[in-house]
């Protein structure tokens, strides 16, 4: 199997854990990285040993060895980021949420279609191994048909300061682009598109959610999700059917444990993860590049679209706007 040579773009928080499991990934190797801030690139090259670093972007746009670029910038970055990655003919996997609207998503579609290039939106959950028993759990119907889905992501960030990139609207702030996008896709990729939503927020004074309630209604099942800046909680997943319940441990968006409950029998799995979860991503981005695919089937453009699609309807209901919609 032939090595796949990997970029990053924007080197914070989350670069470091995704760097450290590409670490793990057999062929794959770190060609570049490149940051805003020059001494911020050769710490982190140095740390995960990639071969090249850059001052500024454009740099690792023009890396021949580099064939995927991750882009781990904030979320009002993605869209232009991703686009200025393909126009150079290279391909993407863009952190979540892809864009911050259904309009900069069409406009990345529009690019990867035209300069026929593999994009993808960096849903890590969709690959991790206890999701994916889940969804075996559900497709071979030992779950039955699916009723109930809750699902939450919380934890307490109010410390963190209204010019974070929790609650600052020109950084994309807010619960739901950050942390209800996962109950959203749990939602999203286990029931499809609901036929109404109903949706309510506490917003900061800057106009981001702090708190937000969902509620997705479908033909014959709800889904009850919540996300929040303000406080901790247990986030445990449940996902019921008419033939028994699925339950993700906390934090069930990571969780290598999982358990399925039937009236006749009980069955507990734990998974022994590859690092921390994003090798999984990482191996599926590699292997769509190695055959030639445009955008992986586990997770498709087209899912993060209508995910986008979702959370603009959401944000409607709640009053929630970005800069980033003037455009
Ligand atoms: N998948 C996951 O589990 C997960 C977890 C956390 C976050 N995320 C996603 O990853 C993205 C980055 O989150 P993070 O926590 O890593 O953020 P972060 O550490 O605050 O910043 C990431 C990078 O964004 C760039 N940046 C920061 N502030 C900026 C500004 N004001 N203007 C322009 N660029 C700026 C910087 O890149 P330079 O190094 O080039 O300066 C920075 O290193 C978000 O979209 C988030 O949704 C995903």
């Amino acid at each position: 199997m032939r090595s796949v040579g990997w970029g990053i773009l924007g080197l914070g928080n989350i670069a470091h854990k995704f760097a450290s499991d590409l670490l793990l990934v057999n062929n794959t190797e770190l060609v570049a990285v490149a940051s805003s801030d020059f001494k911020r690139a050769k710490v982190f090259s140095e740390k995960y040993e990639s071969k090249r670093f850059y001052d500024g972007y454009s740099q690792l746009l023009e890396d021949d060895e580099v064939e995927i670029i991750y882009i781990a910038s904030l979320h009002p970055q993605h869209a232009k980021l991703s686009i200025a990655a393909m126009e150079k003919g290279k391909a993407v996997l863009c952190e979540k949420p892809l864009a911050m609207n259904e309009y900069e998503v069409k406009k990345m579609l529009t690019v990867a279609h035209s300069r026929e290039v593999f994009l993808m939106e960096g849903l890590w959950t969709r690959f991790n191994p206890s999701f994916e028993q889940v969804q075996d759990w559900i497709s071979d119907d030992t779950l039955g048909a699916v009723r109930y889905l809750n699902a939450t992501f919380s934890f307490n960030g109010l410390d963190r300061g209204e010019d974070s990139r929790l609650f600052n609207p020109e950084k994309g702030g807010g619960t739901l682009l950050d942390i209800g996008i996962y109950p959203l896709f749990l939602a999203y990729q286990l029931l499809g598109m609901p036929k109404d939503i109903k949706a309510t927020a506490h917003l900061t004074t800057g106009g981001v959610d702090q708190q937000l309630a969902i509620l997705l209604t479908y033909e014959n099942a709800h889904a009850i999700l919540y996300s929040s800046f303000t406080h901790n909680e247990d986030m445990r997943a449940t996902i019921a059917g008419e033939k028994g319940e699925i339950y993700m441990e906390s934090r069930w968006h990571e969780t290598p444990k999982i358990s399925l409950i039937t009236p006749e029998n009980t069955i507990s799995k734990s998974f022994e993860f590859n690092g921390k979860g994003y090798s999984y991503e990482i191996e599926e981005a590699s292997q769509c590049i190695r055959e030639g695919k445009k955008e992986s089937a586990k997770w498709s453009l087209n899912n993060s679209l209508e995910l986008m699609q979702l959370m603009d309807s959401i944000r409607e209901l709640c009053g929630i706007h970005y800069p980033s919609d003037r455009n």
